[in-house]
């Protein structure tokens, strides 16, 4: 049985037509970037994460460099980040000026705590951003605390959300069913509103709709969720070539536009996104129940948080054994960040001598392995059937 890392095909297909009617629709109305599907989209995703208002933008990586320079950041400024995530949580950072200073994360649940962004603070820190990381819910009030605002980079957290009062201590998280099942709780953190979501818990967050996302698109596009008026404002004129008139120009800016296509593609799918969630979390499930947890460290949930797992990373001190059997298998497989960002090359001037002990062992250790929405029991038992063989 051969099983895909991810499948992104596979949810849409009872979509189809909806999603035809939508492209459709696009294409009669004439309007092709930043129209009324932008719009629409814009107050429906909003109202989903909670936020007061959501921006479209081309990709995940310019939400970033906007949601920065909107917050303030500039020339001389220090930004905190991790080194364990995709690249683009930093490359984001220089554009705009600012410095990435490099944190470290929690070995367990791949994010960065108050702790390990508390070591890389320093008076010229203007923002940290932290990362929900393979789905799982960086603690942001936590680091909010530490009184510097905090960026949410939510690119892999689209449908996660924090359960507090839904989450019983064993991890089921209430009779959410067989394929809504539950997730495991780390510690007893106090209880959250079960509507919070990653999109409203910090100053602002930033969102990729890249096809294999939690909620993709057909190309690329992004967003940026804040309840900050003036903030959303300034990104609005930001992603426009720094204009709020197409006339006069005060600033320097981007030409970061979602498109009507996008936008429409993503309404059609934004209602399944919980369902999707569930499936990702079932899915989580099935590896517990088949027993990988016995056999390699298998993704930690933060406190109070149901993930949907964007990836399912496990980890195991010779993960090269765990590659070759899953290769030969036919199963998905992937060492996403085998070098961490402050090892690369082009980040030499900011990551030359950052300490980052977890960031490193998980670096080494790490392999993604299949997740999405439509995995199946048989599918979970087959890749830890085959995890165990190469272990034995
Ligand atoms: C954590 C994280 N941040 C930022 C991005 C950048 O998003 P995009 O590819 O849409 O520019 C990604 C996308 O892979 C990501 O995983």
């Amino acid at each position: 049985m051969t099983v895909p890392l991810f499948d992104t095909s596979a949810p849409l297909v009872p979509l189809r037509e909806e999603l035809r009617a939508a492209i459709e629709r696009v294409l009669d109305s004439g309007h092709y970037i930043l129209g009324p599907e932008v719009q629409t989209f814009e107050r429906e995703f909003a109202a989903y994460c909670g936020a007061a208002e959501a921006v479209g933008v081309a990709n995940g990586t310019d939400a970033i460099t906007i949601a920065l320079r909107a917050m303030g950041v500039g020339r001389g400024d220090e930004v905190v980040v991790p080194s364990f995530t995709f690249y683009a949580s930093a490359e984001a950072i220089p554009p705009t000026g600012a410095t990435p200073v490099f944190c470290d994360i929690d070995p367990d649940t791949y994010c960065v705590t108050a702790e390990t962004v508390k070591a890389a603070l320093t008076p010229r820190t203007k923002a940290v951003i932290a990362v929900h990381l393979f789905g799982n819910i960086a603690p942001i009030a936590e680091i909010e605390a530490l009184g510097v605002p905090v960026l949410e980079d939510a690119a892999q957290a689209a449908g996660s959300r924090i359960c507090g009062d839904a989450v019983s201590a064993d991890g089921s998280d209430g009779g959410a069913g067989e394929r809504g099942g539950g997730t495991s709780e780390r510690d007893g953190a106090p209880a959250a509103s079960p509507q919070a979501r990653p999109g409203a818990l910090g100053t602002a967050a930033t969102f990729s709709f890249f096809p294999s996302k939690n909620l993709g698109c057909f190309g690329d596009g992004g967003a940026i969720t804040t309840s900050d008026p003036a903030l959303a404002e300034r990104v609005r004129v930001l992603r426009f070539h720094g204009s709020h008139d197409k006339v006069s120009y005060q600033e320097i800016g981007y030409n970061s536009r979602l498109d009507e296509l996008q936008a429409a593609i993503l309404r059609v799918e934004l209602p399944h996104l919980d369902g999707w969630a569930d499936g990702r979390r079932a899915a989580a499930d099935y590896y517990a129940q088949a027993g990988l947890g016995e056999l390699v460290q298998t993704p930690v949930a933060t406190a109070n948080a149901a993930p949907a797992w964007h990836l399912y990373v496990i980890a195991h001190n010779q993960p090269e054994r765990l590659e070759s059997a899953l290769a030969g298998a036919g199963i998905g497989h992937k060492p996403y960040y085998r070098v961490p960002i402050h090892l690369q090359e082009s980040m030499r001037a900011w990551g030359t001598g950052a300490q980052l002990p977890a960031t490193e062992h998980a670096a080494r250790t790490h392999l993604a392995i299949p997740m999405s929405p439509v995995l199946t029991r048989e599918q979970a038992a087959e890749v830890t059937t085959v995890v165990h063989e190469s272990l034995a």
